[in-house]
């Protein structure tokens, strides 16, 4: 019997186009080829899907600040037809079959919705949040807004949007108080976010936050833990083990994240008490339903120093590298890299495609 082929999508047009070539040079090398078939396509800066039968898909990939896709690929492009799903060389016609999709891409049209809903209309199973869960945790706005209204705790703060009248700064400042936080809605890897100190400092906070959104929220600063919780599963999600995030200047920057080596340090288990843990991983878990959420998501909170919870994002596909705090939570929790790939794919394959069934 022939084995499922894993089509691994990389790369995309986001700001975390790099980022997600790490995460699926790990991915790719670990599915088990005895379950599964892996292939690769890398999505270029311009949104073109490039196949790499060989597998030859990345440029300096050991070292994280030059890492580039491989221009040789095979222009390809997805087709659905009654025969199942193929990849189609555009030069020559010739097809390379699919059964699943693995979207290993973060952010705009990967991570947002976008890439969940093409393979919804390809009828291709997809790793991972269908589209609905996937675009409106990519909105923080949104997801900020059913979360609260189902008493989970989130920042409080305001809506601002780039084609509408902004509100008097000075009257948010009186409201939030300052340092007070500015960030797109949707991005990630904290691109365009800001802690402003003043008024000034908002003013070009919010200005820098529209470059990447036309839509922008002003929140509150939350004094506070950075805890993330991973979640794995489908009708009966866990919550592994809590990690935490201790930055080391200021907030959990770009920089931070992905430039200065020293910028944060990652904690895996997050020293915290059993009743913290529990509380947490039920949140985590009640925020997964509450988006709709499938397969797996990283959860990330605040535990203010009283022991309140509020609940910062939901990622719906985390960073993915060996070292990534996601399969680092799961590894503490029983399952390694390569059993949580197996274990991804094979959870996309036990749902309907539809939405609706
Ligand atoms: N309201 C807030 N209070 C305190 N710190 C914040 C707040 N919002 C964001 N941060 C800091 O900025 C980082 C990035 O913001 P986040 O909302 O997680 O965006 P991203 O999706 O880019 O990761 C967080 O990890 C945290 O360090
Ligand atoms: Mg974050």
């Amino acid at each position: 019997m022939s084995l499922p082929i894993v089509c691994i999508l990389c790369g995309g047009q986001s700001t975390e186009h790099e980022v997600s070539l790490l995460s699926a040079i790990n991915v790719f090398s670990a599915i088990n080829r005895s379950h599964y078939t892996p292939m690769i396509v890398g999505v270029d800066k311009d949104g073109l899907w490039r196949l790499y039968p060989d597998g030859d898909f990345c440029l300096n990939s050991g070292d994280p600040s030059a890492i580039s896709l491989n221009p040789n690929g095979l222009d390809v492009f997805p087709v659905h037809s009654a025969k199942g799903n193929y990849l189609m060389e555009l030069q020559s016609g010739k097809t390379h079959p699919f059964d699943v999709i693995f979207p290993v891409m973060h952010g705009a049209n990967g991570e947002d919705g976008a890439m969940q809903g093409l393979c919804q209309i390809l009828n291709s199973p997809c790793v991972g949040c269908d589209m609905f869960s996937s675009a409106a945790c990519m909105d923080k706005d949104i997801a900020k807004q059913l979360l609260a209204c189902q008493g989970i705790r989130v920042a409080p703060g305001q809506v601002l949007h780039r084609t509408r009248p902004l509100p008097n700064l000075q009257q948010l400042i009186d409201e939030y108080g300052l340092p007070i936080f500015v960030k797109p809605s949707r991005a990630g890897s904290s691109v365009g976010v800001s802690k402003a100190g003043s008024l000034e400092e908002l003013q070009a906070a919010i200005e820098e936050a529209f470059r990447y959104d036309s839509k922008v929220l002003v929140e509150r600063r939350i004094v506070g833990r950075e805890i993330e919780c991973a979640v794995l599963g489908n009708l009966n999600p866990f919550a592994a083990v809590p990690g935490e995030i201790i930055p080391k200047r200021d907030f959990y920057s770009y920089e931070a994240k992905y430039i200065d080596e020293d910028g944060a340090t990652l904690c895996a288990p997050a020293p915290l008490t059993e009743d913290e843990t529990a509380a947490v991983q039920k949140l985590a878990v009640d925020a997964f339903r509450i988006l709709g959420c499938r397969g797996m998501a990283r959860v990330d909170f605040f535990l203010q120093p009283g022991g309140t919870w509020v609940l910062n994002e939901l990622n719906t596909i985390p960073g993915f590298t060996r070292i990534s705090m996601f399969p680092r939570l799961m590894q503490l929790s029983g399952l390694s890299y390569d059993e949580l790939v197996d274990k991804l794919i094979a959870l996309s394959l036990e749902v309907p495609v539809s939405q609706f069934k």
